[in-house]
């Protein structure tokens, strides 16, 4: 293979620089040229092509966010504007792509594949970690500890003030990073919407209620954005439970920072084994890696697409254990 592409896509997460330090750095150590796609599917569309060197990605493996930048593109969904990328592709003389991104940008690689033939390769890389097929994207654990730090905060407030705080963190329609925040943060109660069921409000108030007759002077819950209005919630409980209640959303704090050497690593082994997967793929093959009980995987494309990853139900459960 004598000339590979590479971007990001979907929303930024740490690591996403690591993974294409590794990209780069594989990609010419195997003799290929490589070039970076700015602004994700955008970029294809619009021919944003740029040389990447082994100089291009120095001092870029402690840093957030991503230097070939991201964005969302609604625009992919059009066949017609997907025809232009790949004139694009095609002129520029890519013979293999790698996209690095979230759920949503693993259904574009595919489509790249499918419609053009042009080998793929998809680096799982979302704070959400909700990509079936691997059990861990970049960025997830960075998230996860920028989440846990934040609530050891928020904690000391708590304590202090005998509060109860409902903190709200980001993960789409998917409970995977409010589950490991609350879990590794000792939440008394995680809202996911996977088991949305499992609380109501009033069912909420009794726990909450059992645990200061129990004798702890404050209750945390973890809410994924996917749950509902905390705000609502907040009020409703101070109502019931007669306890300060107040609420914190998270927000894009959860997307940025350093990324974490677990993090980093996820980029750099993923990012290494596309390029190695990539260029001994033949035409019309659509790859993704992924780490699969602790052991990295290169999987084909179809036995992953449009399947729904499932929470751990386990670690769920025993949170109400831990939260006693
Ligand atoms: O997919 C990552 C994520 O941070 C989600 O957790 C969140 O819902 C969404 O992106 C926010 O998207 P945007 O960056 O488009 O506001």
């Amino acid at each position: 293979m004598k000339k590979i592409a590479v971007l990001t896509t979907g929303g930024d997460a740490p690591g996403m620089n690591a993974a294409i330090r590794a990209v780069v750095r594989t990609a010419i150590f195997s003799g290929a040229e490589i070039v970076g796609v700015e602004h994700g599917f955008k970029g294809l569309i619009e021919n944003r092509f740029k040389q990447m060197g082994l100089s291009s990605v120095s001092g870029i493996i402690n840093k957030g966010g991503t230097i070939l930048q991201t964005l969302r593109c609604p625009e992919f969904h059009s066949r017609e504007k997907r025809e232009i990328a790949y004139r694009n592709l095609i002129n520029n003389r890519i013979e293999g792509i790698i996209v690095i991104g979230g759920d949503g940008s693993r259904k574009g690689a595919f489509l790249i594949t499918k419609e053009t033939k042009i080998p793929s390769v998809f680096i799982p890389a979302s704070i959400d970690n909700d990509v079936y097929g691997t059990d861990m994207t970049i960025g997830f654990d960075t998230a996860v500890n920028t989440g846990i730090d934040a609530i050891d905060k928020i904690r000391d407030t708590a304590s202090s003030h005998e509060r109860i705080f409902i903190v709200e963190v980001m993960g789409r329609e998917h409970g995977f990073l409010a589950l490991e925040i609350g879990l590794t943060g000792g939440a008394e109660i995680i809202l996911i919407p996977e088991f949305k069921k499992d609380y109501t409000l009033e069912k909420i108030c009794n726990i909450i209620i059992k645990g200061i007759k129990r004798g702890k002077d404050s209750s945390i819950i973890v809410a994924a954005e996917g749950f509902g209005n905390i705000k609502d919630w907040a009020g409703k409980i101070q109502k019931i439970t007669g306890l300060e209640t107040r609420y914190t959303v998270l927000g894009y704090i959860q997307r940025g920072g350093k990324p974490t050497a677990y993090s980093r690593k996820l980029g750099l082994v993923y990012g290494y084994e596309a390029v190695v997967s990539l260029i001994k793929s033949g035409k019309n093959k659509s790859l993704m890696v992924g780490m699969q009980n602790g052991k990295v995987m290169v999987i084909d494309m179809k036995k992953v697409i449009n399947k729904e990853k499932r929470i751990d139900k386990k670690n769920y459960d025993i949170n109400k254990i831990f939260a006693l």
